[in-house]
């Protein structure tokens, strides 16, 4: 079965990645030789936007900063006929394909032959693009543009309007943290500048590291009359080399470039970045359009078989189209329903009738079917049951709106909320409302509702090999026996939450925290990638619904061993106690054991762990089952990173996005001290939700061994969390 379910996937993967299936651009052999005809279907990942639609942004495209989608065109920085000192200038903003794509891989133990510089394997990939810089009104132009290659889809630095063109600021110029490299095609001259019409390549600062005017060439990137131009970028993975070609629209590729230069990705950008787009206006302003964008990466699969197979699989797995305006929707029954307290049958026919006009939202199920597809909800189905209700395995018919799917099976499963209380619809609602949006490839996707008869359910995708906690420990509900998960698994199940953590903390439009992380709601697919399932308990910080009493009922809500300790001050969820309970997994899934669990006379795996850490033996923390089959540097990241997280004072906790890098191998392992920080309460830095980086920088000041923490903890969890041995919230999807 299992391995049934493996085929089917991969063949949606297949049919969904090589959409175009068009195996080359329009490009023509280069120059210097090279050609990129190696770049088959079926090793590379490509898109292709002939044009751009507005409903791409969200969905195919990541649009931040002052950038749109409209007239067809993505348009990096405003179009508008707006007065223009408001509207058009010191703006900047990006377009990122919405996926990113991983550009290197290390080598580990070199391989045959000579290993490539760094130890590391870099992709080839081209681009071409076609681009409109349009100067309103005939003034002149300012002041660029550029093709951005960055390690998140985050808004563009604050301040980098101007000459920083949506890459850098003031601040980060230069800085080797930035991870970007781009193509600009600048139209001001700034004093490093050769002119005020050059293409450009960027490595972490607007100071190009190789620049050529293009005016000998004739090419005028924003002349009085309007000028399309095709631009070409080949890069060379394993020469590490660039090279960008320039053209009239409709002109075919020239034979020469107008720039070429040895650029090692390996070396600048995050292992898996964002390709796009970034602009800016100054004082003087531009219009900047793409019109057209096709791109071919060359996928780096693993040396073995099955991990390129999981990874062909995450970067794949295809992401639905919903309605945006689901949430305010929804966000404001919720507030009608609390303010007018309807009855159950009302509350629950408005439900319906809200979640059914949302156009383009998930799909509405039959109760019938739902009930004929678990067997009339067999106990035998079921696959866990938590605080809101039970969870079943079923099998429905595939969406009629999928010609290639239509009447297959598919496996699904179906949440069913305790009978329809207002409590129930209430978390039924904030569930829907929050999942609805949200697209990642380690996240659940929600594939539909249903409510009638009163009853309130939601259809997830099955995800085949349960949850993680099934994996690790023979005493979970459900515990799969067998083979313990491999190492490499485990890295990347950590590495998989870690980016579902950076998209609902930092990448997401909203900033969302999940509140419930743990080893129990962290789902596998049939290729054992990560799933963060079970939003029950999230929301959007800004609503300020953080607190954890809302649905509890007072006293904190959680699970012990994964409840940040300032939480049994505040109440309230925040990105720095999930990044705590982020911790806590990074150190079950190394070590094996229960955050909660006696072990050499400590009581919470995190103190064990520190103690070896103090002792310089932190590997003798990894779990034995693995029979010493890990790899030991990648080992001490994530028990230092797990350690790191878990630091008591929220404000020293690295962030998402840190924590993101430092699993990529992009960011150093942070420094941990030897002895675990006491917890101090009021934090006397504040720092919640603060946007600094800062991985690991922890204080030395304190050096106690016996934290003040445990005792606030101890005091805690006898008035609010429940019994350490039972996890009330179970194994939900
Ligand atoms: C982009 O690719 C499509 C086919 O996928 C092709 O028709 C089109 O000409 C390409 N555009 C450019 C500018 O090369
Ligand atoms: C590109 O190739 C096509 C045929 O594939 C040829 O007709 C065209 O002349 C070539 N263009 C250049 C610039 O070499
Ligand atoms: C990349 O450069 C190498 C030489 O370093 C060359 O052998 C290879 O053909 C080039 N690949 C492409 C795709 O141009
Ligand atoms: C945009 O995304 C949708 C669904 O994710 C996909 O079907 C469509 O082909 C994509 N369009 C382009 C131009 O990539
Ligand atoms: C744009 O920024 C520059 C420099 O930061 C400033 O001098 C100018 O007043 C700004 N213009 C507007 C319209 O905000
Ligand atoms: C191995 O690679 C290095 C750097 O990439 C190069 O300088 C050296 O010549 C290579 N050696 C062989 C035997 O190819
Ligand atoms: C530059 O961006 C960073 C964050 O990306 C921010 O902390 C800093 O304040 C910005 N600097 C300026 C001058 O805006
Ligand atoms: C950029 O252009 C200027 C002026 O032509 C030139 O002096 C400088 O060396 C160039 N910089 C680089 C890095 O090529």
């Amino acid at each position: 079965m299992a391995v049934r379910f493996l085929v089917l996937l991969s063949l949606l993967v297949l049919a969904s990645s090589s959409s175009g299936s068009t195996t080359s651009l329009a490009t023509n052999a280069t120059a210097d030789g090279g050609s990129l005809d190696i770049l088959d279907a079926g090793s590379v990942t490509e898109f292709s936007f002939s044009n751009f639609h507005p409903e791409y942004r969200g969905k195919n495209l990541t649009v931040v900063g002052d950038a749109d989608i409209t007239k067809g065109a993505l348009q990096i920085t405003p179009d508008t006929g707006n007065e223009a000192a408001h509207f058009l200038t010191n703006k900047s903003g990006r377009v990122l394909y919405y996926a990113p794509v991983r550009l290197w891989r290390l080598e580990k133990g070199g391989g045959k032959g000579n290993a490539s510089a760094g130890g590391k394997k870099v992709a080839s990939f081209r681009t071409v693009f076609t681009v409109n810089v349009f100067r309103p009104s005939g003034a002149d132009p300012a002041e660029g543009f550029a093709f951005l290659i960055a390690p998140s889809a985050g808004e563009p630095p604050a301040g980098s309007y101007g000459g920083f063109l949506g890459l850098t600021n003031a601040t980060t110029d230069g800085s080797a943290a930035n991870q970007v490299v781009a193509v600009e095609l600048d139209t001001e001259k700034q004093p490093y500048d050769p002119d005020d019409n050059h293409v450009g390549l960027n490595v972490n600062s607007v100071v190009s590291v190789a620049n050529a005017s293009l005016t000998p060439r004739g090419i005028e990137i924003s002349p009085v009359k309007t000028a399309k131009y095709n631009v070409w970028i080949d890069y060379n993975g394993s020469a590490r080399h660039i090279t960008v070609y320039m053209a009239d629209f409709e002109a075919a590729k020239p034979a020469s470039p107008v720039l070429a230069a040895p650029l090692d990705l390996g070396a600048t950008v995050a292992e898996r970045s964002y390709l796009g787009f970034a602009a800016s206006t100054g004082t003087k302003y531009q219009l900047n359009c793409v019109l057209a964008w096709n791109m071919t990466v060359e996928k780096l699969d693993e040396p073995s078989n099955n991990r390129g197979l999981i990874l062909g699989l995450a970067v794949g797995v295809p992401v639905g189209v919903l309605a945006l305006g689901a949430a305010a929707a929804l966000g404001y029954y919720v507030c009608v329903v609390r303010r007018r307290k309807l009855g159950r049958d009302q509350g629950s026919a408005i439900t319906g009738t809200m979640i059914r006009s949302l156009a383009g939202g998930p799909r509405e199920f039959d109760y019938r079917e739902l009930r004929r597809a678990t067997n009339n909800f067999d106990e035998r189905m079921k696959l866990g049951q938590g605080g809101y209700g039970v969870v079943y395995r079923g099998t429905v018919a595939d969406d009629h709106s999928n010609p290639a799917a239509a009447g297959t099976a598919v496996e699904v499963a179906v949440k069913k909320f305790s009978r329809a209380s207002t409590q129930g619809q209430n978390d039924f609602l904030a569930e829907l409302s929050i999942i609805n949006r949200l697209r990642h490839k380690h996240l659940v996707r929600l594939v539909g509702w249903s409510h009638d008869n009163g009853e309130l359910l939601l259809v997830y995708e099955y995800m085949s090999n349960g949850s993680l906690d099934q994996h690790l420990f023979s005493s979970a509900p459900g515990s799969r026996p067998g083979q313990p998960l491999g190492w490499e698994l485990r890295y990347g199940i950590v590495q998989g939450v870690a980016s579902a953590l950076h998209y609902l903390h930092d990448q997401f439009d909203q900033r969302v925290v999940h509140r419930d992380l743990k080893a129990s709601n962290i789902m596998l697919d049939a290729a054992f990638t990560a799933r963060l399932g079970d939003f029950g308990l999230a929301r959007a910080i800004e609503t300020d619904k953080t607190s954890y009493t809302e649905e509890a009922g007072g006293g904190v809500h959680g699970t012990v061993g994964y409840i940040a300790p300032e939480c049994f001050h505040t109440e309230k969820a925040t990105r720095e106690s999930d990044v705590y309970a982020f911790g806590a997994v990074i150190l079950e899934v190394v070590c094996g054991r229960r955050p909660r669990c006696d072990i050499d006379g400590f009581h919470f795996l995190v103190d064990w762990v520190w103690r070896l850490h103090r002792d310089g033996r932190a590997l003798d923390a990894v779990d034995p089952g693995l029979d010493g089959a890990f790899d030991e540097d990648d080992a001490e990241r994530l028990l230092m990173l797990g350690l790191a997280c878990s630091h008591p004072t929220p404000a020293e906790r690295p962030k998402a996005q840190a924590i993101s890098q430092i699993l990529l191998r992009s960011m150093p392992t942070p420094a941990v001290p030897p002895f675990k920080p006491s917890f101090v309460w009021p934090a006397t830095d504040g720092g919640f939700d603060t946007m600094s980086t800062t991985a690991g920088s922890t204080s030395s000041t304190v050096v106690t061994s016996t934290s003040t923490w445990s005792g606030n903890f101890a005091r805690g969890s006898q008035n609010h969390a429940p019994a350490p041995e039972q996890d009330t919230s179970g194994s939900l999807v």
